[in-house]
């Protein structure tokens, strides 16, 4: 038996005022698509924008259900239909944005585990990394330069 050590990286922004200009920009369509997600029971806000390579912008935001477990969240709905509007077409970037209208969200929000399996599904198809971006209502952001930072010891197709 041994040890073995997995480590990860992320850049911490203090703000959205710190992001670079594209970021910055991708960052508040994730925050407008927050604005009108479907979220009368959680009362929680989820807002993603996916940059594409051919420069296309794709939204999505958390979609829920009386059932319970029929919702959806907002990086699938996204991720979703960037693979059904523009298959085969690299993802260069996804922004998330969330809120709540119970409490103050002030600190970052990463994707959800099954999200984050989802989405290293495209990224290990495309053969290129999927930088993601993730921040609350207000306050710091994280950036990780690949989705898969974010899954160490992920399930893919290898192992089918
Ligand atoms: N939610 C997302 O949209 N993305 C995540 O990664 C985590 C959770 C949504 C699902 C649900 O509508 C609400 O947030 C509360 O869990």
């Amino acid at each position: 038996m041994k040890e073995i050590e997995i480590t990860t990286s992320a850049l911490l922004y203090n703000d959205i005022s710190e992001l670079s200009l594209d970021d910055k920009m991708l960052m508040h369509k994730a925050i407008e698509a927050r604005k009108t997600a479907y979220a009368p029971y959680s009362k929680f806000s989820v807002g993603a924008a996916l940059l594409l390579e051919n420069n296309q912008v794709v939204l999505g935001n958390n979609q829920e259900n009386a059932a319970y477990p029929s919702g959806m969240c907002a990086e699938r709905v996204a991720i979703w239909k960037a693979g059904s509007d523009f298959p085969g077409v690299k993802i260069k970037k996804l922004a998330i944005s969330a809120s709540s209208s119970i409490s103050r969200v002030d600190k970052p929000i990463g994707p959800c585990g099954a999200c984050r399996q989802t989405l290293s599904e495209y990224e290990i198809n495309q053969k290129e990394p999927m930088s993601v971006l993730f921040m609350g209502e207000f306050g710091e952001v994280v950036k990780t330069i690949s989705l898969l930072s974010l899954l160490p010891f992920s399930f893919d197709s290898s192992y089918l």
